[in-house]
């Protein structure tokens, strides 16, 4: 049980991989705070892992509202008394070139995806530094492998792994980790509404498998693994690292 005792809360835990890496984070014995702006979701996740004989809190949060956020703090200390793992997972995605997206979606993308990182390591750190606790911090290959018609989302991506490293400098003091992690396309909404936003999405899905070294998009529950290693004392000399669960994106065959 390598989060035997551990608090963690997970934003953007309703869906996809913020919701396989809640199960391994309870299936690994922490207690989980399952934090998304879709309660239902959010609700569903957490009835799973008690369905299991785990223990979660399903918070209805918009990760871009700091009073949204201030209240995830509130509600996980009091319920909890503390919290030792942070991972900033939720974000959107805009399917568009820069010329194409409005001011208002990239705001809301902007906000979302690095803001929400911003936000809710700033108000979690007061209590991550009484734990010497962790925040990991969900990025992409897209930080560092640009594609087509999601401009707005990749410059997202990018930032966070800036911010991750900035943090892990700022906080190692503290004893605060702070790394993230950098998928490939996974079998989750995101890279789903990606898929959508193609002419022919079949098509897509299967070139996008072929993008990879093992040929086939990921799984959300090879993320969480990784998650839970990040997370737990055997990652304890790890921080401001990026780390690549991507089966070899750019590696493999190119799109036909
Ligand atoms: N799926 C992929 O191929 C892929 C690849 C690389 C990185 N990622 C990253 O993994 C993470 C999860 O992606 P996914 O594909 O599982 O997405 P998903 O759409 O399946 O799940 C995202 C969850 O975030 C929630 N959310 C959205 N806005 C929110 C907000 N303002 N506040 C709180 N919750 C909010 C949604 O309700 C949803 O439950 C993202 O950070 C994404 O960038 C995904």
């Amino acid at each position: 049980m390598k989060l035997k005792d551990r608090v963690a809360v997970i934003t953007g835990a309703g869906a996809g991989i913020g919701r396989a890496t809640a199960l391994a984070f309870a299936q690994a014995g922490a207690r989980v705070v399952v934090a998304d702006i879709n309660l239902e979701g959010a609700r569903e996740t957490a009835a799973s892992i008690e369905r299991e004989g785990g223990c979660a809190l399903a918070l209805e949060t918009d990760v871009a509202q700091p009073e949204s956020v201030e209240r995830l703090v509130r509600e996980t200390l009091s319920a909890f008394s503390q919290v030792n793992v942070l991972l900033n997972n939720a974000a959107i995605q805009v399917n568009k070139t820069v010329e194409d997206t409005t001011f208002e979606e990239w705001n809301r993308q902007l906000a979302v995806n690095l803001g929400g990182v911003f936000l809710c390591s700033k108000y979690f750190i007061p209590h991550l530094r009484r734990t010497r606790g962790v925040i990991v911090n969900m990025s992409s290959v897209n930080g560092f492998f640009v594609e087509p018609f999601c401009a707005g989302y990749c410059a997202t991506k990018a930032g966070i792994i800036g911010l991750t490293k900035a943090m892990a400098i700022d906080h190692g003091k503290d004893g605060i980790r702070v790394n993230c992690i950098c998928p490939g396309y996974i079998d989750a909404g995101l890279a789903e509404g990606y898929f959508q936003a193609q002419p022919d999405p079949a098509a897509a899905r299967a070139a996008a498998g072929k993008l990879h070294a093992l040929g086939r998009i990921g799984r959300p529950e090879e993320v969480a693994r990784t998650a839970v290693f990040l997370a737990s004392d055997d990652a304890s000399f790890m921080t401001g690292s990026v780390v690549v669960v991507d089966g070899g994106f750019g590696s493999g065959l190119p799109p036909s």
